[in-house]
């Protein structure tokens, strides 16, 4: 996707953090139609009130399988599809506080981006193949035991990443796939680590986009992280490994 000016898109979990980002980087580089999609969609208004018109609110929450086949059926206009939504319960996999958090990771950031590419990878192919981003993050190449649940559940959201792009080559889906470290938001308010504000990581992702890259790593932790896995894979994974869960 080399022009997204004029383009339609659609961002999941747009009321806040990178998701809003990418509506505001949306709005920026020119694009016609900014579907903004949140689960209670009253945490939209005030994005709303402020940039109203070319953006409009979509109900989705995409954990729900038959709501987002209504919704793909909706939006037959498509072009980009922003797979931003996501969580994090910030624990490890021994003892978690909460025994649901894999479980509920894994139906978000595997299941509910599952749903999403399914629904919608028709509805890009009829619009000439358009294009795909999927949020994964550094920790879907190395685990950090501190978010031992959340690392796989993006390990995973990685994977799909690229058996995806495979499958959607032959209808002209350009599928990115991003990579951050920890960025400045309400999921990264528990990380003690410098952090990249969201318009940064919005702004390389659509760079990204522009000059056809199947990978990003927007920010320096990421970038650090990523020439260290190729430089030695076995000694960054050791170092993460000291990252333990709080006692
Ligand atoms: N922040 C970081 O350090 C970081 C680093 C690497 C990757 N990422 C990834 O980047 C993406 C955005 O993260 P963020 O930092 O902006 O997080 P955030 O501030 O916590 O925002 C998460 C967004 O996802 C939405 N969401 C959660 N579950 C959903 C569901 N089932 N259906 C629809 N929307 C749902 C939330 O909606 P509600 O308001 O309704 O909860 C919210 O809009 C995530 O995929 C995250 O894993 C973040």
């Amino acid at each position: 996707m080399n022009e997204l000016n004029g383009t339609t898109a659609l961002v999941t979990g747009a009321n806040r953090g990178i998701g809003k980002a990418f509506v505001l980087a949306l709005l920026q580089a020119g694009a016609a139609k900014i579907y903004a999609a949140a689960r209670n969609p009253e945490t939209l208004d005030a994005l709303l009130a402020e940039h109203g018109g070319r953006v409009l609110p979509i109900t989705l929450d995409i954990t729900d399988r038959e709501q987002v086949a209504t919704v793909a059926g909706q939006l037959t206009d498509l072009e980009l599809l922003i797979n931003n939504a996501g969580i994090a319960h910030f624990d490890g996999l021994l003892a978690p506080k909460n025994p649901d958090a894999a479980r509920a990771e894994m139906e978000t950031n595997y299941f509910g981006l599952l749903n999403m590419v399914q629904a919608f990878a028709p509805v890009l192919g009829a619009n000439g193949g358009g294009a795909m981003v999927n949020l994964a993050s550094i920790v879907s190449h190395v685990s950090f035991p501190a978010l031992g649940s959340y690392s796989a559940s993006k390990a995973a959201a990685h994977s799909l990443t690229q058996a995806i792009r495979g499958e959607l080559r032959a209808q002209g889906t350009h599928v990115l796939g991003v990579y951050p470290g920890p960025v400045d938001t309400d999921m990264g308010a528990a990380v003690k680590m410098e952090k990249t504000p969201p318009a940064v990581v919005a702004k390389a992702v659509l760079d990204a986009l522009e000059t056809g890259e199947e990978d990003v790593y927007p920010d320096p932790t990421a970038q650090h992280l990523h020439q260290s896995l190729l430089a030695d894979a076995k000694a960054v994974e050791r170092e993460t490994a000291q990252m333990l869960p709080a006692a």
